[in-house]
């Protein structure tokens, strides 16, 4: 047995955590980490130190565990549990209900349930709900205590909101006071919990996200928890992709409303409409997406609509030339153009343009972009950039553009394949699961050849990082199988 597979047991029989594949890295650096920290380099002696002392545990499992989430992901789920299922719960003679987040992360989902109550019920929102977020992660739970984001958690949330219910603190922003006293957050091991240790029992709990970092029988096992866990009543509601991955025989699928929720057996009939789940993804394999993309772009399938959303016109190969000419031209000969930055100047533009799409001012961002954009069409990060901006303003064409010509240029541009895949996956393109299927298989690709590759980005660092990005696109692709077809269902941007 190798060193790592002692640690990597450890935590699967402690967290339940499958440290597979991709996650081996992670595993690696915790070690690491670990051995610096404690100076042990034995093996015996480190897990000894780890399973005696909580808090090294603690620390260890907050560098394995991945935590990525947003505010009012997968709204449509938050949506019909707010304005449908709570409502007519109340309806039907409930006086308090409990929310429990399962897996909370840095609090973003039961964040995102309290302002959306707020809005439904106002003050006495408070009164009626009680919301709660658990999970394994400690240094996590102390970011959901705190209550302090950055831009991207916001990414996915209705401005409004994002005013109504935060403040500007530094760089940051703060949840209101208000909503921070309502929510309360405590340590969750799924693997290891009881109605006292949690609280509960729970009217809804909400297990999103968190279950494909667990092989069946871990997700089986913490399924028992979670019924004992759950009210009489009580509904279970997993991450769209891990639903029919869920369906084990623990719990009743449930179909409502194009909402998929779990119920324990024997009150499952009461409140579907009756209608059977919609049929798997088709499934079809396809030729390889660059070329695919290089075809469209070469048939004008698509230039002719980038040119009139962007103003931008797709650049020609002897455009290109001529923008390469003149980064090679001497500085004079550059101030007698000030309109075309320099290659610092452009740098430095790019780097402003992040900043901004970190800040949400996407309006300023686009504009940036757009200038640079007519300065040198070709930039991969400009066109990523462009393409994010253009998501976050609700804009799933023009996003699309931008990351199918920086895949053009730039064929291993995972952060394009990627971004464009999660379009369909997340429902704000019409969903081609071909497509779709082909942008991942492209990103676990090209990262297995080059696990830590720039994707032709020369200024600004990746939007998520690499080893996230495969981890997500090799998970996406494994669930393909088992993701039920919601034709109406959208989720945030992630
Ligand atoms: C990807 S986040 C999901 C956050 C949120 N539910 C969402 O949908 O955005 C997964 C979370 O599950 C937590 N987690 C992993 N194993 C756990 C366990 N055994 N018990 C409780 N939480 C766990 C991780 O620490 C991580 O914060």
């Amino acid at each position: 047995m190798s060193a790592l597979t002692a640690f990597k047991n450890l935590v699967h029989q402690r967290c339940g955590l499958h440290l597979e594949g991709l996650a081996e890295a992670r595993l690696d650096r915790a070690v690491a980490s670990l051995q610096a920290t404690t100076r042990l380099t034995d093996t015996t002696q480190l897990l000894t130190h780890l399973t005696s002392d909580p808090a090294l545990f603690d620390h260890f499992v907050s560098q394995l565990t991945v935590n990525e989430t947003y505010f009012y992901r997968e709204p449509d789920a938050l949506n019909w549990l707010v304005n449908t299922y709570l409502p007519e719960r109340l309806a039907a003679g409930a006086a308090a209900l409990s929310i429990f987040s399962a897996g909370c992360s840095s609090g973003e989902e039961p964040y995102s349930v309290a302002m959306l109550l707020a809005e439904r019920f106002g003050e006495h929102a408070k009164a009626l709900f009680t919301i709660a977020g658990g999970d394994v992660d400690q240094q996590i739970l102390a970011k959901a205590r705190q209550g302090l984001y950055s831009g991207m958690a916001f990414r996915a949330l209705p401005p409004t909101l994002k005013e109504r219910y935060f403040s500007p603190d530094g760089q940051y922003f703060k949840v209101n006071e208000s909503l921070r006293q309502w929510v309360s957050f405590r340590t969750l091991n799924l693997l290891d919990t009881d109605e006292s240790s949690v609280g509960g029992p729970f009217d809804v709990i909400l297990f999103r996200n968190v279950s494909i970092y667990f092989d069946e029988q871990t997700r089986r096992r913490i399924q028992q928890t979670l019924r004992q866990l759950l009210a009489p009543n009580g509904i279970l509601l997993c991450g769209i992709t891990e639903t029919l991955g869920n369906d084990l025989g623990v719990f009743e699928l449930v179909h409502a409303q194009e909402i998929f929720y779990f119920q324990p057996r024997e009150q499952a009939t009461e409140r579907a409409d009756d209608q059977p789940p919609p049929p798997l993804a088709a499934l079809a394999t396809g030729s390889d997406a660059e070329s695919d993309i290089k075809n469209d772009i070469k048939n004008d399938k698509h230039v002719a609509s980038f040119t009139a959303r962007t103003g931008v016109p797709p650049a020609t190969l002897a455009e290109k030339q001529s923008e390469k000419q003149v980064e090679e031209q001497p500085e004079e000969q550059l101030e007698e153009q000030p309109e075309r930055a320099t290659a610092e100047g452009f740098s430095q533009q790019l780097l402003n343009a992040h900043q901004l799409l970190n800040q949400n001012a996407f309006a300023d961002a686009a504009a940036l972009l757009h200038s640079l954009l007519e300065q040198r069409p070709w930039s991969i990060d400009a066109l990523v950039l462009a393409g994010l901006v253009a998501r976050w303003q609700q804009q799933p064409q023009l996003a699309y553009d931008y990351f199918k010509r920086a895949i053009y240029t730039a064929p291993e541009c995972w952060p394009a394949h990627f971004y464009l895949a999660e379009l369909y996956r997340q429902g704000e393109l019409a969903d081609e699961p071909a497509q779709r299927q082909r942008g991942y298989a492209a990103v676990v690709r090209l990262l297995a050849a080059a696990p830590t590759a720039s994707g032709g980005l020369d200024t600004i660092e990746p939007p998520l990082p690499p080893g996230d990005a495969r981890f997500l696109a090799e998970r996406y692709l494994a669930a393909v199988n088992t993701m039920p077809v919601s034709p109406s269902t959208t989720q945030g941007v992630g």
